[in-house]
């Protein structure tokens, strides 16, 4: 019988502490998520100093809650993961430093994984991934196009060249007085309204893949001053809406076109922006148009989690990657192949 491998992962690279055993890259055994956000939110935003010390007070708990709640011992597992980057320099230390102590405790391998990586293999937990394959990826930090031709094999083809598309939903929240975190906030504003004020979209140059949100941020701020200044009302629902159009119409047309050229057998979103209802329903429209499959994780494995960690540290795992106890958090770590 083969015998089934068990990955400890752990996360803490902002404001979520989380620790999971994920079963054979595939099937979530405990997945513990410890969210910073009631603390965080009166700052209207994620302060570094306090999210590491939240994870310090909180990362042996949760650990080992995962365990408890997987029914299984540190001899249980074959490796420990952990996201080396990118993230906050001191958040992402207090998940290393626990990860190094319980793999010398216990004797285990370990592996530093990237974070953008797991929020990729988050999709190995609901469907095989078959290759080759386009990633959109939208979080807080990053949004990419990118295209795998295998596991551990990443292919940048497109970037924002400025903002993040969810720094872009948070400034604009705050614009609007929204409590942090924006996103989800201008996401439930903007299925409010069916009429949305019409805001630019960033194409770039006509064969580029790249993004650029800081100009639509701008344009909503330029709108409610001018609004301000003509002492007119502004509609909070129709700016969510318009904001919210234009980027997931430039998101998702990108998306349709790259998947064209590139030839894909199926298109995946990964990171906390994919939690969007508008984009979820967009590109699943579009590409079904296209006949290509389209697959996004449930909300709660599209922000941040640690069995997104563990299914992309058991396939480096079985790639023989290995970390050993020099490594460091990485804020600016660069998504690597590892095949
Ligand atoms: O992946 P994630 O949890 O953390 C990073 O790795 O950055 O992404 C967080 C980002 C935040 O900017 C948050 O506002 C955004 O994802 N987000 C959303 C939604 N849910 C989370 N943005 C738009 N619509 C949502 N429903
Ligand atoms: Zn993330």
């Amino acid at each position: 019988m083969k015998k089934d491998h068990y990955i400890l992962g752990i996360e803490t690279s902002c404001d979520e502490t989380a620790a999971s055993i994920v079963k054979n890259g595939t099937e979530i055994i405990s997945s513990i998520v410890s969210s910073q956000i009631q603390q965080q939110k009166k700052f209207g935003g994620v302060v570094p100093e306090i999210a590491s010390r939240l994870h310090v007070e909180q990362i042996t708990l949760v650990i080992q809650e995962a365990l408890n709640e997987a029914k299984l011992v540190p001899s249980d597992l074959v490796a420990v993961t952990v996201t080396e980057g990118p993230g906050l320099v001191g958040a992402l230390l207090i998940g290393i430093n626990a990860a190094k102590a319980f793999a010398f405790a216990n004797q285990l391998p370990l592996i530093g994984v990237h974070h953008i990586a797991g929020h990729v293999y988050a999709n190995q937990l609901i469907h095989e991934m078959e290759f080759p394959l386009l990633a959109l990826i939208v979080s807080g930090g990053h949004t990419e196009l990118v295209v795998m031709k295998s596991h551990g094999s990443f292919e940048l083809i497109g970037e924002t060249r400025d903002d993040a598309a969810g720094e872009a939903y948070d400034k604009v929240a705050r614009v609007l007085g929204l409590p942090y975190p924006g996103g989800p906030q201008v996401d439930q504003l903007a299925l409010m309204s069916d009429e949305g004020i019409d805001f630019p979209r960033a194409w770039l140059e006509k064969d580029s893949y790249d993004f650029s949100f800081s100009g639509l941020k701008s344009a909503v701020i330029n709108y409610k001053h001018n609004m301000e200044q003509k002492g007119g009302k502004i509609n909070h629902a129709h700016v969510a809406a318009g904001f919210q159009q234009s980027v997931v119409e430039v998101l998702t047309v990108k998306t349709v076109k790259a998947a064209r050229e590139y030839d894909v057998k199926q298109v995946i979103a990964a990171g906390g922006v994919a939690a969007n209802q508008g984009l979820r329903k967009s590109l699943t429209a579009a590409l079904e148009k296209e006949g290509i499959p389209f697959y996004v994780p449930p909300i709660s494995l599209c922000t941040d989690n640690a069995a997104m960690i563990a299914a992309a540290g058991y396939e480096m795992w079985k790639s023989g990657v290995r970390n050993d106890s020099s490594m460091n958090g990485r804020p600016g770590m660069p998504l690597k192949s590892w095949n």
